[in-house]
């Protein structure tokens, strides 16, 4: 299929469809792997609980055509191994989701000898900006960034293209122009985590009831296309679920825990609760059991897939978990490397996650992290 698009100095080029899937299917190590072998293949010899366990996958039929080549970015062609690359974390390293991410990029790194300097913002916006200002700095000459918002980043942009420095951002988006701001995104179909989340819910509650939505933290646009693709879903297939009460427990089991306190005074006859990440959804088993419900009481699904919620599956108290997986260090490091090479990177690359269910978490929490 040929399709049109524009270069970074706004030229139209028209390339063809397939041009990508080979791109993506030779071009990017990991992915060549992942064309090869099924998702199972890949579990079934992976360590479990770490950062290699249960690779990241590459969906094929998301993301988007386009593409993005260091002649476009009007850069040198460089080599990765000579390059130092600065890695800055948006959240503190209490949450699985950021520890698993963190390892991920540092185990790739040396498993490259890539020099890697690393910076964490703690859940602080200006304190990321002026990480990665910090990072460029040091002597950081490509980056991977997992922002916390997704607007704001122009100081950065500006010193970025100044420097020359290629950005590939991770699990959040920067709101920016692809191949002029930065090279890549890399991260899940969030809207599609919003849907299969309300499809649990509705399979849950057999179409019927109270729903509450612990919110993730604005300002970023996994919050709002998880929330999208909730929300979509359950006013077009069950028309007989409300959603009662929302707010944001800001991504963290603390959060979660005293919004569904909150929740469980002003709606004490809520059916179901739908956090925006494990971490609140943990949360409000603990607010739930403090208020003696038993679990499935209130039916809970959840964002994620770490070690502890699937364990909670196990024990009755969540009902699903849709994963989110932050293992971003193999595709992150391929989508640089590639495009020092010259080779066209597609500018947002979407992995695919599963969903933890009653039926399958036993046998697949070994890939929970
Ligand atoms: O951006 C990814 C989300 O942020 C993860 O779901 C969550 O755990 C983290 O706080």
């Amino acid at each position: 299929m040929a399709i049109d698009l524009l270069d970074r100095a706004g030229r139209s080029r028209r390339r063809t469809a397939t041009v990508f899937t080979a791109v993506t299917c030779t071009a990017l190590t990991l992915l060549a792997s992942s064309c090869a072998r099924s998702e199972d293949d890949v579990a079934a010899d992976q360590p479990s609980g770490d950062a290699s366990a249960r690779a990241q996958q590459l969906d094929e039929a998301a993301g988007s055509d386009q593409t993005c080549n260091i002649e476009q970015f009007g850069m040198e062609k460089f080599d990765l191994q000579d390059m130092t690359v600065g890695f800055s974390q948006s959240e503190a390293e209490s949450n699985p989701f950021r520890i698993t991410e963190t390892a991920s990029i540092e185990d790739e790194a040396k498993k490259r000898g890539v020099e890697l300097i690393t910076a964490n913002a703690q859940s602080d916006f200006a304190q990321q900006i002026s990480d990665v200002q910090g990072l460029m700095s040091q002597g950081a000459e490509l980056l991977i960034i997992a922002p916390l918002n997704s607007d704001g980043w122009e100081p950065v942009l500006a010193e970025a293209e100044r420097k020359q420095v290629p950005i590939v951002t991770i699990d959040r988006e920067i709101n920016g122009n692809p191949c002029e701001d930065y090279v890549t995104f890399i991260g899940s179909d969030f809207v599609e985590q919003g849907r299969r989340a309300a499809d649990q819910m509705i399979e849950a509650l057999g179409g019927e009831g109270k729903v509450a939505i612990l919110l993730g933290t604005p300002g970023n646009n996994v919050t709002t296309e998880r929330t999208k693709g909730f929300k979509d879903r359950v006013e077009e297939k069950a028309p007989g679920i409300e959603v009662v009460f929302e707010q944001t427990g800001e991504f963290t089991r603390q959060g979660g825990q005293s919004v569904t306190e909150q929740l469980i005074q002003s709606n004490p006859d809520i059916d179901g609760v739908y956090a925006e990440n494990d971490e609140m959804g943990i949360g409000a088993v603990t607010a739930l059991r403090g208020a003696g419900k038993q679990p499935g009481d209130v039916k809970i699904v959840t964002v994620d897939g770490t070690k502890t919620a699937v364990q909670n599956i196990i024990d009755g108290w969540i009902y699903a978990v849709v994963e989110s997986n932050p293992r971003f260090g193999p595709l992150a490091f391929d989508a640089h490397e590639s495009f020092g090479k010259g080779e066209d990177v597609p500018v947002e690359l979407i992995i695919s996650d599963r969903v933890y269910t009653q039926e399958n978490a036993e046998e697949q929490l070994p890939n929970a992290y």
